[in-house]
């Protein structure tokens, strides 16, 4: 008998829907059956514009979702930014801002569809968090301190809110996205860079938005009932490297 997930009757809503994982986890939650509300303060085709760190907009999204959808079971809060400014020459002004986005709006977003989500009875929060809550590389603060904190909410959610609402969250590691990109332009050759990049990892190659939705499609069905509080590194093998020569 073939194994299937399907997300059929359920409602997801989706972060920075727009571009990269986010785009990636809305396609796969959609060939998974789910029906996708997607924000982004991109505008998109059938994406709303929400800035995540303007508690009122959010707020007002998933009155919105509630009020046409009648329900949310699925919440999967992926918009976030590189705020690689560096632990001397950030500004608080970096600090705040790689906070509000990169930490608060994860947690807002989770307050705001709370109430949704208890009364769907399968409620599911998956927060994307990234591999720099594990380890980092010189001049990434303070974006890997809000990645950090991550885990910290994914376990504080998962005690305080299961098991009405299961919380879990997924640590990507190079994953080939425009976000993604910026960081190899930032190097004098990109390509170089990234071809460097790809060799470090194990499984020789980077990874794709679908990748990480396939992990949400996992994640947010009844097969992943035991998972719980855990932040998932889905690196292809590159923290399992100790040194590089
Ligand atoms: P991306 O830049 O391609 O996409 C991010 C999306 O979030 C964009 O569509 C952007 O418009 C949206 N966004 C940014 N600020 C927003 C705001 N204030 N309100 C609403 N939407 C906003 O980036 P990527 O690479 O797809 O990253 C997505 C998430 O995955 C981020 O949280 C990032 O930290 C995380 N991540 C990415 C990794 C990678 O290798 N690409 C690795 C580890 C984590």
């Amino acid at each position: 008998m073939s194994l299937e997930i399907n997300l059929a009757n359920k409602v997801a809503v989706v972060t920075g829907a727009a571009s990269g994982i986010g785009a990636g986890i809305a396609a796969m939650l959609q060939r998974a059956g789910a029906t996708v509300e997607g924000c982004d303060i991109n505008e998109g085709k059938s994406i709303s514009r929400v800035d995540v760190t303007d508690t009122l907009q959010l707020n007002n999204f998933v009155s919105d979702v509630t009020a046409r959808r009648g329900r949310i079971d699925i919440v999967v809060s992926c918009a976030g930014s590189n705020v690689f400014t560096g632990a001397a020459a950030s500004s608080e002004a970096d600090w705040k801002r790689n906070m509000d986005l990169n930490l608060t709006a994860h947690w807002q977003l989770a307050l705001a569809c709370k109430a949704a989500l208890e009364a769907s009875g399968e409620g599911v929060i998956i927060i994307i968090s990234s591999n720099h809550a594990f380890s980092t590389i010189p001049g990434c603060f303070p974006y890997n301190i809000a990645k950090t904190a991550l885990t910290g909410l994914v376990r504080s959610l998962a005690i305080e809110w299961g098991p009405q609402i299961r919380t879990v969250g997924i640590a990507p590691g190079f994953i080939d996205t425009p976000g993604n990109q910026t960081w190899f332009n930032s190097f004098p050759s990109p390509e170089e860079e990234r071809n460097r990049t790809v060799n470090l990892h194990p499984v020789k190659k980077l990874g794709t938005p679908e990748e990480i939705g396939a992990w949400c499609v996992f994640l947010a069905s009844s097969y992943a009932s035991f998972s719980a509080g855990t932040t998932y590194l889905v690196d292809g093998g590159r923290s399992a490297l100790m040194q590089d020569s």
